[in-house]
């Protein structure tokens, strides 16, 4: 399968396997996010894994190492899969709306989440998840066509692409912002939802 990347304007590259997409994110300039970037980080995990996680942007210490989801709130992320067993080199793909992370850790802007949009279709193309996770309403309203508030559709699946499934959840980051655990909480509410991934996976 080929998968047609327009890198800008002006240059068309053919890209027919994740790591030719990855290569030629690595020497994007699309946007301004490359000005500014350490690191472009293009995703982490096992290309050949039935979940796929999408969030929002590069933290600081994904940028400094050139992996996705290892500051505070991935650190978050692996222990909210490890609850359920899931292994995130194993059973994950991780990536981003965008790439590069916009200066002064900023969200990125929506010129910057398209310019950046052939890239996720690409890793979204080759891994080929059955499920989709969406963490946060950044990439909720990238990638699905709801207007409804992440509180209102987290935890439900939708169906997208190639007969795949999304969920909506929330960023960790926020749950990092949200102390309690109790009953209907945000944090308990990420609880009942990865269970139902689990659940979900179990069933493929
Ligand atoms: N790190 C990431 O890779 N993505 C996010 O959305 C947040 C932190």
């Amino acid at each position: 399968m080929t998968y047609q990347l327009s890198i800008d304007s002006t240059c068309i590259t053919v890209i027919t396997s994740l790591p030719e997409a990855e290569a030629a994110a690595s020497a994007c300039q699309a946007c301004r996010l490359c000005e500014t970037r350490k690191s472009v980080v293009f995703g982490d995990g096992n290309p050949s894994a039935k979940l796929m996680i999408i969030g929002e942007s590069p933290g600081l210490k994904d940028d400094e190492l050139g992996v996705p989801f290892v500051g505070r709130a991935g650190q978050l992320l692996d222990k909210i899969l490890e609850s359920v067993k899931i292994d995130r080199k194993e059973d994950t793909y991780l990536c981003n709306l965008v790439k590069c992370i916009p200066p002064q850790n900023r969200f990125p802007k929506k010129d910057e989440i398209e310019k950046c949009r052939h890239l996720l279709e690409a890793q979204i193309e080759f891994v080929k998840p059955k499920l989709i996770v969406l963490a946060g309403s950044s990439a909720v309203t990238a990638l699905l066509d709801v207007n409804d508030p992440i509180s209102r559709i987290r935890g439900k699946w939708f169906d997208f692409k190639n007969g795949a499934k999304v969920m909506p959840v929330f960023h960790p980051s926020y749950l990092l912002r949200n102390e309690s655990r109790e009953v209907g909480s945000p944090k308990w509410l990420m609880w009942q939802d990865i269970k139902e991934i689990r659940r979900a996976l179990d069933s493929l």
